[in-house]
Order: structure tokens, then C-alpha cells, then sequence
């Protein structure tokens, strides 16, 4: 089974090769403030499935150089890390080498991990849904992979454009224009722009391919809601504020404009 077509999984390990610097553009790693939110949201997960059945064992989807890894090993979990990018599954690889309580799997098609006989206590996905073009069946799917009991969390997707009121939307698009200002490459920068401006979007284009949510209008998260009560008895959302700059994030902490969005699914339905 696959949820993401050839070319979305050979551009997944393109954009995320070798010497990928996964910090540089994500908020979630860069920003303490939405690295802790996480942390302490993980740590709480495990804690809980510890606190009840003695140990916890939890996979992560696609999870770069394994910055939340670390942080679910900390909390107790037992954890199978996948990666699309053959660059990162290496460095997982080569950095839990030597504890026998990671697994690290490349995941080739992006859908390797469904024909698994594993079943989880909890699965994580952080940065990771709007990569996925058919987000929500790989969510219903990931639940599928689920104990009875289990736990369902992803984190760090964009909330969907069309409901965003207009001033989250002008501070989510006016900070990381000027953050992206900052960041030369301006030529194919503005290329992307004029294209997307047009509403228009490649097949064969890396940054299309990669970042579905932006040519896609971020992600429904309220769809996703939908499915997760299909196998979950208790689904939360939350939302929070986002920004690539340390500045902004500062800046408008206070208004905490909904630009990302987590969702929590709790108690996996038989
Ligand atoms: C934005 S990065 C986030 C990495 C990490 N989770 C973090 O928050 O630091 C997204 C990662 O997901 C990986 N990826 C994308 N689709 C995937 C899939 N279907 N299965 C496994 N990994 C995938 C990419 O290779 C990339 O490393």
C-alpha cells in the first residue's frame, strides 16, 4: 500500500538528503517554546501508557534526525522510527546504533510501514502530514496500526487556508515572506511565488512536490478530526502560533494567531 505516488517519495529523499538542515526552516525545532509544548505532550503519552501497561512502544513516522525520537526514548517509550529520506534513515541509523530499543526502518514507498505485522501503543507524526498528498486515509491507516487503547498524535501541520480569519492568515504569510527575505536563493524564491500566485502547480517541481500544503491550502485539520473519531474515543485539536523567525514568534506570542495546528486521538476503539 502507498500514500504517496513515486515521485513525491523520490523528492521526499531529495529535499531531505545528505547534510539536510532540518532545524533551519522548522519552527517546532528552532523555537523552545513549541519544542518543550511537544516534548511535555509526548512525555505525558508515554507516561500515561507506562502508568498502565508497564511499558510503551511507539512508532515515528518519518522522523528526520530524530529530535522527538530522543525526546520519547527520555519518556520510557521503546520506539520504530521511519524515514522516505535514505540520507536520514541513515543518520537514525548511525545515531541509535547502539540501543537495542530503536528501530529505524527506510521506508521506500512512503507506505512500507502498513504491510508490517507491528502493532503500537502510539504513533507520532510531527511536521509530517502535509507532506502527504491523501493525508487523511494515511491517518486512518496509522490507527489501523494501533493497540486497543492507543494513541494517535501529530503535530506541526499548517491549519487550512480558507478558514483562517484574515488576520491569522496576513501574520502566518506576512512573517515568513519577510523571514524568507532573509534567506537568499531569490530567483527560484520568486519563481515559486509568481507560479503559485497563478494557482498553478508542477508535477516535476521539488518544492510542489514536497510542500503539498501550500499549493494544496494548507491542511483540513477539522477533516482529520473527522477520521480520528472513527477510532478514537477522545480526539483533541489544538492550535497554536508558528512562525519560522525567532523575532515574530516572539512578537505576536500574545495574539497566538491559529496558523499550526496538533491533533491528539486518545483511546484506540477496538
Ligand atoms: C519536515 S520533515 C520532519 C522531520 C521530523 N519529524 C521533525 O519534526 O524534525 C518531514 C520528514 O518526513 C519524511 N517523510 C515524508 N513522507 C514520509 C513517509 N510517507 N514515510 C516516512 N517518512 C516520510 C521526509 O523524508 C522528512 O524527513
Amino acid at each position: 500500500m502507498t500514500h504517496e505516488p513515486q515521485n513525491v517519495v523520490a523528492t521526499q529523499n531529495s529535499a531531505h538528503g545528505e547534510g539536510h538542515d532540518y532545524v533551519k526552516g522548522s519552527p517546532h525545532l528552532r523555537h523552545t517554546v513549541l519544542r518543550t509544548m511537544i516534548a511535555d505532550q509526548l512525555a505525558a503519552l508515554v507516561s500515561e501508557t507506562i502508568a498502565r501497561k508497564g511499558s510503551c512502544h511507539v512508532l515515528e513516522v518519518g522522523a528526520g534526525h530524530g529530535t522527538f525520537s530522543d525526546f520519547l526514548l527520555a519518556a520510557g517509550a521503546r520506539v520504530t522510527v521511519t524515514e522516505a529520506s535514505e540520507a536520514s534513515a541513515k543518520t537514525l541509523t548511525e545515531k541509535y546504533a547502539d540501543r537495542d530499543d530503536v528501530e529505524v526502518f527506510f521506508d521506500t514507498t512512503g507506505g512500507d510501514v502498513f504491510e508490517r505485522e507491528d502493532r503500537f501503543d502510539g504513533v507520532v507524526c510531527a511536521s509530517l502530514l502535509h507532506h502527504i498528498p491523501d493525508y487523511v486515509t494515511f491517518v486512518g491507516d496509522l490507527s489501523g496500526l494501533l493497540d486497543e487503547d492507543g494513541w494517535f498524535y501529530s503535530v506541526q501541520d499548517p491549519t487550512y487556508y480558507p478558514r483562517r480569519s484574515r488576520r491569522t492568515q496576513l501574520l502566518g504569510r506576512g512573517t515568513y515572506f519577510l523571514w524568507r527575505l532573509g534567506q537568499g536563493n531569490y530567483k527560484r524564491g520568486l519563481s515559486t511565488r509568481v507560479r503559485r500566485a497563478k494557482g498553478e502547480w508542477s508535477e516535476t517541481e521539488a518544492s510542489d512536490l514536497v510542500e503539498y500544503h501550500v499549493v494544496r491550502d494548507g491542511v483540513d485539520e477539522l477533516a482529520l478530526v473527522t477520521e480520528l473519531e472513527k477510532h478514537f474515543t477522545d480526539v483533541e485539536l489544538f492550535t497554536y502560533w508558528s512562525t519560522q523567525g525567532p523575532l515574530f514568534q516572539k512578537m505576536f506570542a500574545g495574539l497566538n494567531p491559529p496558523t499550526d495546528f496538533g491533533l491528539i486521538g486518545r483511546h484506540r476503539t477496538a
